[in-house]
Parts: C-alpha cells; structure tokens; sequence
C-alpha cells in the first residue's frame, strides 16, 4: 500500500516523505527504491494546513476552516524517515546503508508482518516475545535473551510505567527455559507473583562472613565515627568470628576494650558500640544471622529466585546486595575455570550454568558520586560478567542519579516514560544507538509502551510490552476505595454498638 513518495533533498541516512496520511512517530516504512527495499523509521511527522497557516484573528481562522474543508489539497502531511538499512540485509541480522540516498519521487509503501516478522522476531529459541511493535501492532516484538545474559540491560523510566512488568516477563521466560534468575526486590513487589518456579527467600548477611569495615555499615555505625570503627575492627578477630556465641563473644570483647582502653575517649566509644550490637540484634534478628551457612546457598538453579531486601537498611541492602554479588561472581569465575581447564576432578558448582541478576532502585545501590559496596562488585560484573556467564539488570525511575560507567556498560535499554530532561540526558549519553528524536518521544509514550535498543534487538524498537497478567506487583493503592470501606467497618461498628446499647435498654 502505498503511504507517499520520498520528496526534497534525500541523505543516504534520512529522507522527507510527504504522505496522504499522519504517519506516527515510531512506524516502519518501506522505502522501494530502485537498489532494492529499504527499511525506514518515522521520527518525526508534521501536518500543516495551507488556508491556517497565517491566521491573525478569531473569524479569519472561522472562515479558513471552511476554506481548508472544501480543498482537498489543503493538508500536507510530511515525515521525516530515518534509513535504517536494507529489508534483505536486515532480515539476516546486518544493517547496510544505501550507498546512494533515496531518490525523490520514490514510493514509501507499508511494511507487511512479511517484511518485519524476521527481523523483530526471528525464529530461533534464544530470541522471546515480549510485545508487539507500538506502531505496527501486527508485528511482534522479540528480544534475544542471550545478549542480556552477555551483556546486560538497563530498564529505565518514571515511576508505575512498567519496568517490573517488564522484568517480571523477563524473568518467567528465564525461568521457563530452565534458567537462574535473581531479583533483588527492594519494595517486596515480587513475592506474591503467582507463577511457576519461583523461589521466595528473605535475603540475610551473616556478619561472620563480613569485613569489619562492612559490619560496621551493618551495625549503622556512623562513617565518621573513628573511634567505634576502630574498636570495632579491634574487636572483631578471627577467633571471635569463629566462636559459637558470635554475638555475645563479640559483646564481651567491646567491653574488654573499653574496660582497658588505650586513650581516655575509648571507653565511652566501647559502650556506643556496645549500644549498636545491641540494637542490630533486636532490630535485626531477623536478617542478621551469625549461624547460617552461606546467605547464598538458598539460591535455587534454575528457577526466579526472589531475594526479599525490603527489612534492611539502604545500608544494609547495599551489604546484603555486594556481598551476593561477589559471591555469585566467585562461584560463576570457579564454574567456567573449571569447565574451560577441562578439570577431571568433576566437581558440581553452585551454579552451573549462567545467572541473570536484577536490581531494582538500581540508583539507590549504583549511586552516581558515592562510593558503594553494592556499585564496586555491579561494576565489576558489567566489566566481567560477560566472560562468565552472569548477566546484570539494572532498573531505575532515577536514571540521572545511577553511576554513567556502569549505565554505558549495559548492552541493552528499555527505555519508558521519562519526562525529566536530566534523565533524558543521562540515557542519550549512555546509548550512541538512541536517536534524538526517539529521546524526544519519551515524554509521550503510555504505560507500557517502551523504546528498546542496543544488541538484545536488530533494530532499535517502539514497542508495547506484553502485560503479565494475575500479577499485583507495583498496583497503585486506590486510597479512595479504601477510605470508603474502611468508613463503612466503621459506620458498621458504631452502628451496631448503638443497637447493642439499644437492645440493653430494651432488655431493661
Ligand atoms: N505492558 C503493560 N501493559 C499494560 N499495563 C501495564 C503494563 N506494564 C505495567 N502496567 C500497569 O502499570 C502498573 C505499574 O507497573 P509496574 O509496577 O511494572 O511499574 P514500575 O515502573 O515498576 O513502577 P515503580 O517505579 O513504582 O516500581 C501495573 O500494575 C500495571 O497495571
Ligand atoms: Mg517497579
């Protein structure tokens, strides 16, 4: 079907189309010209009318109207179309550019389910569906699972837009092909996902596993506090993380080096530290844990393992969150090691096969201008991670605020929502592959709709994702309905103790 023709001054990267309808930004065209078809990219579309161009007042622009209904040639609907490459080579996974640009008065016709199919959904078991293109609906949109294992993705937008979805369907696929995933839930929105082979674990530190430089984040002893660091890290020995009572041991040894202090100011420290340990342990008895084997070892192969952080502290998160990290890391290097030096001794590793990591509040945990333990070991697994098999996910509604090193190394983006220009910024800088005038579509796009790029698609795509359904992750609270019930309760309670007080009476 024939859309419009190519018209003024043509590059062999963008060509103007005038058309006989609004072409939406974000549709694929086909562009036929005569080296073969080319595959286009609405980014831009402008309607203009010639009878209201120059309106200067209120019963001009009456009688214009009128004017512009009777002519026919009144609109001109005009589109700017980036080239993205040609149909055949695209369809094989290349993107080669037209030496010569579009000629104009060539025809830009409709792209068929027959022409996109294979490039937004080859058929191949590594490639998974997660919606339809926004723009050309009958066409679904796939992503490859294996370059977000290989190198990671970043799924960004405005707060109740979509990314959960998002990573909920991600991770069902995951977990559907026999794979690990691990999601760091920070606001617990995930435990009560009603689907197969999921693995609810409340995440936990064990402190004898800890640094005491790190327990001391554990125990939210302030960073400026150096004299309780100090006695802290004197107190915190081998022998006494090996002993059976950790806690008490620990204890008794804060006050063993308060009772014999070195400087005068020790003594009151030691009891502040005392105050801490204290307090951790009523506090936190549930996620501090001295004898558990290692956190880690509750993490089930193969399944979509949901890591509860929502007890802890930022700070304790951060702990929890590096201290998994770095042990999935070690465990991941250990596994391929093992399996490339072709070891005889056939040793079963934690995790066999690769491990898809998510962290939502990412810019809570990867924070721009802050030294974070949970940001040292993401880095190092979007740097390495590759290499072995541990694939990172990164989800924020605060792009602006996560670390730019660890962003650019994501390989992927979902990109939702986003109307603040200082996250728009962040992500143009983090991906050379989105346009400007993709950016500039973020404002518009609904709930659910996303800009993907990067390696896990061919082309960069304007998408609707797939709604998971019979999840109640991330619903907004419907306070007014609630209010509503919770007068009724109330109404009800008063309204029958007064006929109790009616019946005493009654019965007097
Ligand atoms: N692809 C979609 N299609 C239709 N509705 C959707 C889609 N994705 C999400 N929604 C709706 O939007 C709501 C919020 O989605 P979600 O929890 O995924 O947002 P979020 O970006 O994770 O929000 P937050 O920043 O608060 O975590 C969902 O409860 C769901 O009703
Ligand atoms: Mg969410």
């Amino acid at each position: 079907m024939t859309l419009g023709f190519v018209i003024g001054e043509s590059k062999p990267t963008l060509v103007t189309a005038q058309t006989s309808r609004s072409l939406p930004i974000g549709e694929y065209v086909i562009i036929d010209s005569q080296d073969g078809k080319i595959v286009g990219l609405a980014e831009k579309s402008v309607v203009s009318s010639a009878a209201l161009g120059d309106i200067k007042n209120y019963d001009e622009a009456l009688e214009s109207i009128e004017v512009a209904e009777l002519n026919k040639r009144d609109k001109s609907y005009t589109a700017s179309i980036r080239i993205l490459g040609f149909l055949e080579s695209l369809q094989k996974g290349k993107a080669i550019l037209p030496a010569v640009p579009p000629i104009p008065g060539t025809q830009v016709i409709k792209a068929t389910k027959e022409d996109l199919g294979q490039i937004f959904g080859p058929e191949n078991n590594e490639w998974i569906k997660i919606g339809n293109l926004l723009r050309n609906s009958e066409i679904d949109s796939l992503i490859n699972l294996n370059k977000i294992v290989s190198r990671h993705v970043g799924i960004l937008a405005m707060t109740g837009m979509g990314k959960s979805n998002l990573v909920t369907l991600l991770a069902m696929q995951i977990a559907k092909l026999d794979g690990t995933v691990i999601i760091f839930d920070y606001h617990n929105d995930y435990s009560d996902l009603n689907i197969p082979k999921i693995n609810v674990i409340d995440a936990k530190i064990n402190p004898r596993l800890l640094e005491a430089d790190t327990l001391s984040d554990v125990l939210e002893i302030r960073e400026s506090a150096d004299v309780q660091q100090r006695i802290l890290r004197l107190a915190f020995t081998p022998e006494i993380k090996e002993s059976a009572n950790f806690w008490e041991a620990l204890d008794e040894q804060v006050q063993y080096i308060g009772a014999n202090p070195e400087r005068k100011e020790d003594r009151h420290s030691a009891d502040r530290v005392q105050d801490k340990i204290d307090d951790a342990r009523n506090r936190a008895s549930e996620i501090l844990d001295p004898d558990m084997t290692n956190p880690v070892g509750l993490i089930k192969e193969g399944r979509l393992n949901i890591l509860n952080v929502s007890e802890f502290t930022d700070k304790q998160a951060n702990v929890a969150i590096s201290y998994y990290l770095q042990e999935l890391l070690a465990d991941r290097k250990a596994a391929v090691n093992a399996k490339s030096a072709k070891s005889k001794l056939k040793r079963n590793y934690r995790f066999n096969t690769p491990i898809f990591v998510i962290i939502e509040e990412a810019h809570v945990f990867i924070p721009k201008n802050e030294d974070a333990k949970a940001k040292y070991w993401a880095g190092k697994i979007a740097r390495e991670g590759r290499k072995f098999g541990l694939g990172l996910g990164i989800v924020s509604q605060r792009p602006r605020d996560i670390d730019a090193n660890v962003l650019s190394q994501m390989g992927s983006l979902a990109v939702m929502k986003i109307v603040q220009e200082d996250d728009q910024r962040q992500i143009a800088s983090a991906a050379e592959s989105i346009s400007r005038e993709f950016i500039s579509q973020l404002t518009s796009l609904n709930i659910g709709d996303s800009v993907l790029v990067g390696q896990w698609v061919n082309l960069p795509a304007i998408v609707h994702i797939d709604e998971v359904k019979g999840k109640t992750i991330g619903s907004d609270q419907n306070a007014v309905g609630e209010w509503a019930v919770a007068k009724k309760i109330d109404d009800a309670g008063t309204k029958s103790s007064q006929d109790l007080v009616q019946k005493d009476l009654l019965m007097d």
